[in-house]
């Protein structure tokens, strides 16, 4: 459980990572074809943090629209209703691996879903996206976004291999599958989900990224999370060194995963 200031901490670090993606993206946040300018929708994001993807798309869609965030983490949704309660941005409690509440089943025409599926293994990334499928509406669109780290070039250098190796060491303590965004597309065509498809985009950090500095930022602010978690779950294997050559090693080498952004929609 985070304190309210590790929380704070995470919701500033979260609002830089989404500044960042969006400039790394030209700006492309719904990729799904669901029209949004001034329509009235009703919208869910899963993994939402304080809600600010939500607070953006508040400013894009008609005001009697429906805006829905869910997250495990009582501090950053504490935070967001002070941000953002007021636009009328609902935040609930909620653990993704759990079925929905029925009030919130068949009724969104949009479930967003951005870097949050490594929370998924409790239930594994299958159930999930059932889950996930069970808010929408008929015609309603799940959109889901995912890093594959795993899925580097075999150039990596040693502090990358360490960091992935700490990664995929953590997802699976968690019982994730450290491969699980591959899961993403079947998963979705066996929760039902029709004209599902994935686009990607390669995400750099350092050397070719478009801002190599924050890039290297965004990507070694996960190593404190991760080793405390690892240190919580008996793990303790992190060399404290990791952060330095890392940032290192990034900026002479860089390093570029495949994106995927996953989208299908309910019959
Ligand atoms: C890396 S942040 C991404 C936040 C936001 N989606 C974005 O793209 O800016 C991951 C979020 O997923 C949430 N999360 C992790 N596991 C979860 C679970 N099992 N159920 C619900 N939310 C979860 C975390 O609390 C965190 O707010």
């Amino acid at each position: 459980m985070q304190t309210p200031e590790q929380a704070a901490a995470e919701v500033v670090f979260m609002a830089r990572q989404h500044r960042y993606i969006q400039k790394e993206l030209g700006g492309l946040l719904i990729l799904a074809p669901v029209e949004l300018p001034g329509r009235t929708l009703s919208i869910l994001d899963v993994g939402c943090g304080d809600g600010l993807v939500l607070s953006e798309l508040h400013a894009q869609v008609g005001a009697e629209s429906n805006l829905v965030g869910l997250d495990i983490n009582p501090a950053a949704l504490a935070q967001g209703e002070t941000t953002y309660g007021k636009k009328g941005i609902k935040l609930l409690q909620h653990d993704m691996n759990d079925p929905l509440p029925e009030n919130l089943q068949n009724s969104f025409d949009l479930v967003h879903v951005r870097y949050s599926l490594y929370g998924a293994g409790r239930s594994g990334v299958e159930q999930v996206i059932k889950n996930l499928a069970s808010a929408l509406k008929p015609g309603g669109w799940l959109q889901v976004q995912e890093i594959d780290v795993q899925a580097g070039h075999s150039d990596h250098g040693e502090a990358l291999t360490e960091y992935i190796g700490l990664f995929t060491t953590l997802i699976e303590k968690m019982g994730n599958d450290a491969k699980f965004v591959l899961k993403l597309k079947p998963a979705f065509e066996g929760a039902g989900l029709i004209d599902v498809k994935v686009s990607q985009y390669d995400a750099k950090f350092g050397k070719d990224a478009i801002d190599a500095d924050e890039s290297i930022e965004i990507f070694t602010h996960s190593i404190p999370l991760m080793v405390g978690y690892l240190k919580q779950l008996g793990v303790a294997k992190a060399d404290s060194s990791l952060h330095e050559r890392l940032k290192a090693e990034l900026a002479v080498k860089g390093a570029t995963f495949p994106r995927y952004v996953v989208m299908g929609r309910k019959a």
